[in-house]
């Protein structure tokens, strides 16, 4: 059987990762869908026009849902289901100003989720990520391993981007990690940070690291203020669709997702950004690394702040 995916939610994040994703030519159907009349088909038929330029064999289904689940039966038979249903940030909001309203979509689109693709993984990216992605496990009521979000893999490649600028080397010569939330509790970890192989510490001073450090942890708020409407789009969506790509590919890559945590680095029962190997069932294992003494005081920091907000995601 081919592979099928679906992106909910046809705005800046779900088009583009749908691109992405029809683009990989390894899935046989990506489904977008949108409460928005037409907009999905829409793009659907656009994405559709571009095969023959680009090369790929998957077809596109846009279709689009209603209040009552209306238009769900499309997604029946998905592998996975990326969630950017939901409003994006304005300049000076925080992710968590979003958290009611988009409670609401993501505990609908859930439900959906749950009842007509009972056997996908969910990758959640709709924010505050880490309150969403434990919203989704509620709603869903799917196993944990089953339920992810997208926000690490993001994070550590701006960090990476914004290392690789600072010094002039080419990116991929880049490796850098970023645990936490996707939120204020951002851990990027120059500890794991490597420049051909070096540590970062050992090609840059302390307070660089620090200043791209914060650079990290603002990096998408940095976007919002130049964009004005709407928020980052290319580099997150290219996060997503990697992580469904390994999904689908049950490739055990090992990536930076928000996963539930049950144990590693001595913290359970939340939803927090770690590593963890990706493959057919969602999160097959928590990796856990070494630490510094100040990066793992920071991850419990996360954990902690991360776990009183999901505590009250239950009641929406
Ligand atoms: P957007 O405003 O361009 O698109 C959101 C879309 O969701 C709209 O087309 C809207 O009609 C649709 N929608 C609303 N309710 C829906 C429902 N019940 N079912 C299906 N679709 C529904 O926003 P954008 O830029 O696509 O961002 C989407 C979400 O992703 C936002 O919450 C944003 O904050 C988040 N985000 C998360 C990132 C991460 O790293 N986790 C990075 C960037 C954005
Ligand atoms: C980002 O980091 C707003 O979460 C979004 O770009």
């Amino acid at each position: 059987m081919g592979k099928k995916v679906t992106v909910v939610g046809a705005g800046f994040y779900g088009s583009t990762t749908a691109q992405r994703l029809a683009e990989y030519d390894v899935f046989d159907t990506v489904v977008i869908t949108d409460i928005v009349e037409g907009k999905p088909a829409g793009l659907a038929l656009d994405l559709n026009q571009s095969r023959a330029i680009e090369g790929f064999e998957t077809k596109v289904v846009g279709v689009t849902t209603g209040p009552n689940g209306e238009g769900y039966e499309s997604i029946e038979g998905s592998d996975v289901v990326v969630i950017t249903a939901g409003l994006p940030r304005k300049p000076g909001m925080s992710r968590m100003d979003l958290l009611e309203t988009n409670a609401k979509i993501v505990r609908q689109v859930a439900e959906n989720v749950a009842k007509y693709a009972p056997n996908a993984v969910v990758i959640v990216v709709s924010n505050p990520l880490d309150e969403m992605t434990a919203l989704a496990q509620l709603a869903t009521q799917f196993p944990k391993n089953r339920v992810l979000g997208q926000a690490g893999m993001l994070d550590t490649a701006r960090f990476s981007n914004f290392v690789a600028e600072a010094l002039n080397v080419p990116v991929a010569s880049v490796r850098t990690l970023t645990l936490g939330s996707h939120g204020d509790t951002m851990v990027p970890v120059p500890s794991k940070s490597t420049v051909n192989g070096k540590p970062l510490r050992d090609v840059m001073p302390a307070e660089q690291i620090e200043e791209l450090v914060v650079k990290t942890r603002n990096g998408g708020a940095e976007v919002v203020a130049l964009l004005k409407t709407g928020s980052a789009y290319y580099a997150p969506s290219a996060a997503a669709a990697r992580m469904a790509k390994a999904v689908a590919e049950d490739s055990g890559d090992v990536m930076p997702v928000c996963a539930w945590v049950d144990g590693e680095y001595g913290i359970a029962g939340v939803y927090l950004g770690v590593e963890a190997e990706i493959g057919a069932q969602g999160v097959k294992r928590v990796v856990e690394t070494d630490l510094d003494a100040d990066e793992r005081a920071s991850l419990l920091e996360a954990a902690e702040a991360v776990r009183a907000k999901q505590a009250d995601i239950s009641s929406m």
